[in-house]
């Protein structure tokens, strides 16, 4: 599913929603130089088969070319538990540079740690192109991007604002739905509060493109708003709830949450930059469960 694309004078966003996951891709593209960034693109992956499909990064691609754009990035604002990423794949097909923030150092240690990776494999982000660090400031074509490390969700989540405009990751979601859980390994909820509040201090009419949506029920899905919708009516962190508040309810709700279904699966590529495992002596690559690691005792 995708939608009509903003437009302002300089940029173009287009999004592109994956109902399996919920997840929202963009191509962002600046208009002057057709210059383009991918964001955040999903790996389809069905787990009952162990099959990947490439459908939804096609979806992408074929966007790319119908209008003739070059992909300078390919951005990422963390490591998704929820599905694998295309960023390896769509750097093949495309080309550009895949982009993460520089904390992914840490998520790939504790990951690591719960796949007992290959010794080969190092967690210094070398398997990325470039690492963020907080407040860089880089071009897609004449746009000039600033990249923002938001922490809570994960350690090394970064929101990117361009243009007027943030996309923000697993930070915010719609107003009327919150934010994003804060208790995956290296997960903080007061962290988050404070990486939302830095957010929101962002101007008012600030575009907000998030990275999930879960409507409830009789709302079809949405991924575009404003910092001052959010600030209003965002659930979870509204101009008043103050940190004890929205940490006591973050971490409350949490406590009921399911691991996501994809986690398992998703890290252990996600921190490859979306490449897949090595293939073993029999030319099949492979992907691994650990056993009572995550999530808690039944
Ligand atoms: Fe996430």
């Amino acid at each position: 599913m995708t939608t009509t694309s903003p437009t302002t004078a300089r940029s173009t966003v287009q999004a592109f929603f994956d109902p399996r996951t919920w997840t929202v891709s963009y191509v962002l593209w600046c208009r002057a130089t057709r210059r383009a960034a991918l964001i955040d693109p999903v790996l389809d992956f069905d787990m009952k088969s162990g099959r990947t499909s490439t459908a939804s990064a096609d979806a992408m691609e074929a966007y790319v070319r119908e209008h003739g754009l070059q992909v300078e990035w390919i951005l990422e604002t963390h490591a998704h538990a929820d599905h694998l990423s295309a960023a390896y794949h769509l750097r093949e097909r495309l080309g550009g540079r895949i982009a993460i923030g520089a904390k992914i150092r840490q998520v790939q240690a504790v990951f690591k740690k719960i796949y007992n990776l290959e010794r080969g494999f190092l967690p210094d982000g070398s398997q990325f192109d470039h690492l963020f660090e907080d407040g860089e400031v880089f071009k897609i074509g004449e746009l000039e991007v600033t990249a923002l490390w938001v922490p809570g969700h994960t350690p090394a989540d970064m929101a990117y604002l361009v243009d007027g405009a943030v996309f923000v990751g697993d930070t915010l979601f719609m107003p009327d739905v919150g934010t994003a859980r804060a208790d995956f390994p290296g997960g903080d909820a007061q962290q988050l509060y404070q990486s939302v509040r830095r957010l929101l201090a962002l101007p008012p009419e600030t575009t907000v493109y998030v990275c999930h949506d879960y409507p409830p029920a009789g709302r079809a899905p949405q991924w575009q708003t404003t910092v001052a919708a959010q600030r209003q009516e965002n659930i979870h962190v509204h101009d008043g709830i103050d940190e004890a508040t929205f940490v006591a309810r973050r971490q409350a709700r949490d406590a009921t949450l399911d691991v996501p279904t994809l986690i398992l699966p998703s890290l252990q590529v996600n921190v490859r930059a979306g490449q897949l495992p090595p293939a073993e002596d029999d030319g099949v690559r492979y992907l691994k469960l650990p056993l009572n690691v995550l999530g808690r005792a039944a």
